[in-house]
């Protein structure tokens, strides 16, 4: 009983955590999906770090991009860090 409840726990989990990944970078998904538009780059493919570096620096005003700034700012760090690992995964059912 012990060891299916822990089943049940460690699925739910995972499905859980698609959701946030998915539902959290659908936003980001109208700018910056597979695009042949130039001028907003493409985010999968880049490192974590870059993507998180990026982002926390938008939403501390150190990279100037309007939009951006207040698309991170609407982020906790903590999904800012989901945010990074989901792009950098290359996870590309969403395009
Ligand atoms: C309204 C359009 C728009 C949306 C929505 C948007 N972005 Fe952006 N993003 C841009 C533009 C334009 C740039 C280029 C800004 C620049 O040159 O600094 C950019 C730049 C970036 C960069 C830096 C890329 C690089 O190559 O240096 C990252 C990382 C990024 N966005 C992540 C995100 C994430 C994550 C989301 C969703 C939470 C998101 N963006 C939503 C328009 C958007």
């Amino acid at each position: 009983m012990r060891y299916f409840i822990l089943i049940v726990f460690v699925l739910s989990g995972n499905a859980f955590s698609d959701n946030i990944d998915s539902s959290l970078s659908l936003p980001c998904l109208g700018c910056h999906g597979k695009s042949t538009d130039l001028t907003i780059p493409s985010l999968y493919g880049l490192e974590e770090d870059y993507i998180y570096n990026s982002l926390t620096d938008y939403k501390l005003d150190k990279r100037k991009n309007y939009l951006m700034q207040i698309i991170s700012k609407a982020y906790s760090e903590h999904q800012l860090k989901i945010l990074s690992y989901y792009f950098s995964k290359g996870h590309k059912d969403n395009e």
